[in-house]
């Protein structure tokens, strides 16, 4: 019978017997299987394994810190930090299309990721990758999701011929519950281990219009309103994802304290899922939708308004973009 435990044990065994004493290197990205491969590397093979974080300033309030601070807490895990918000907001000044975002963020995400690992490679001679790839990717063949074509979506792939790492799939036998209990198993902090689902290109497909770095500090104070009222209302596992998106270049008409506002509307995008290929709009419940819509206009003086979509997918998709 598996249990956690055992699965831990039998892929520790696993990995020592695949590494040996090679060196070997994982991209975080906050999400919940980078995080359980590498913890589950950490525990195999200790300080052969370098981590790199590649912060692109689009992630939401807090997770930067999970990675760099209670995950390192948790693992002991060598960690090389990598902030380039200013890299990625450069790159995307002046965008909007959505799928010209994704393509800028995915190109400059590889850049930055094998910029360090050629550094790392410099002293290091690293010879394994370690992929966050679970069973039910593996199945579908051709890895990542069925959205993919309707969206492009981006992952750590690609690298070039100097860069050959052979792979270490850790979690290539397991469903998205048991790298669950895995990462809980590991002692990984419950909010990493339960993360929603969490686009690669982060914020920066929640807002509608170009990303800046003012709509991208509003969006994060929205967003943690709504996530802690959600939690808060013990939701979290009911609801598959709740994105929150910035309508930035629309404007409306409000009165807010003693006067007449010309503020942002934000969406609320509770959704219900199975495996996000199919979604439904999550009926949360008035009271907390309320408090949602109180809060958040009380709070964020560039808001005025708050509304809730409610439709489901197909036709629409989770994310806006
Ligand atoms: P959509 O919006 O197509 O999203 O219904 C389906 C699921 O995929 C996530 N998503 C992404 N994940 N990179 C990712 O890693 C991406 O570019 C990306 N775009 C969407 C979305 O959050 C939802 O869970």
């Amino acid at each position: 019978d598996w249990t956690p435990a055992s699965i831990v044990d039998d892929s520790v065994e696993a990995i020592r017997a695949q590494v040996g004493d090679a060196q070997v290197l994982c991209a975080l990205s906050g999400g919940v299987d980078s995080a359980v491969a590498a913890a589950l590397v950490q525990k195999a093979v200790g300080d052969q394994l370098t981590c790199v974080f590649v912060d692109h300033g689009l992630l939401r309030q807090g997770e930067a810190e999970r990675v760099e601070r209670d995950f390192v807490a948790v693992t002991g895990v060598d960690l090389v930090v990598r902030d380039e918000a200013d890299r990625f907001l450069g790159a995307l000044a002046g965008v909007s299309d959505p799928e010209t975002k994704r393509k800028i963020i995915g190109r400059e995400f590889i850049r930055t990721f094998e910029d360090a690992a050629r550094v790392l490679n410099a002293t290091k001679d690293i010879e394994y990758l370690v992929q966050g790839t679970l069973y039910p990717d593996v199945v579908e063949s051709g890895g990542g999701e069925g959205a993919a074509n309707i969206k492009s979506h981006h992952n750590v792939g690609g690298l070039p011929d100097d860069l050959q790492f052979k792979l270490i799939e850790p979690l290539r036998t397991l469903f998205k519950d048991e790298v669950r209990a895995v990462g809980t198993e590991l002692g990984l902090p419950s909010d990493m281990v339960w993360r929603h689902p969490f686009p690669g290109p982060g914020l920066a497909i929640r807002i509608i219009g170009e990303v800046t770095k003012d709509r991208l500090d509003l969006l994060r104070q929205v967003d943690a309103i709504a996530r802690f009222e959600l939690t808060a209302a013990g939701l979290d596992r009911a609801i598959w994802q709740f994105p929150v998106v910035l309508l930035a270049d629309v404007r409306s008409v409000g009165v807010q304290g003693d006067g007449r506002t010309y503020g942002h509307p934000v969406v609320l995008r509770p959704v219900t899922s199975e495996d996000a290929m199919t979604a439904d709009w999550g009926r949360l419940p008035y009271e907390v939708l309320e408090r949602i819509s109180t809060r958040i206009t009380n709070e964020v003086r560039e808001v005025n308004r708050v509304v809730l979509d409610i439709t489901s997918k197909p036709p629409g998709t989770i994310e806006w973009e």
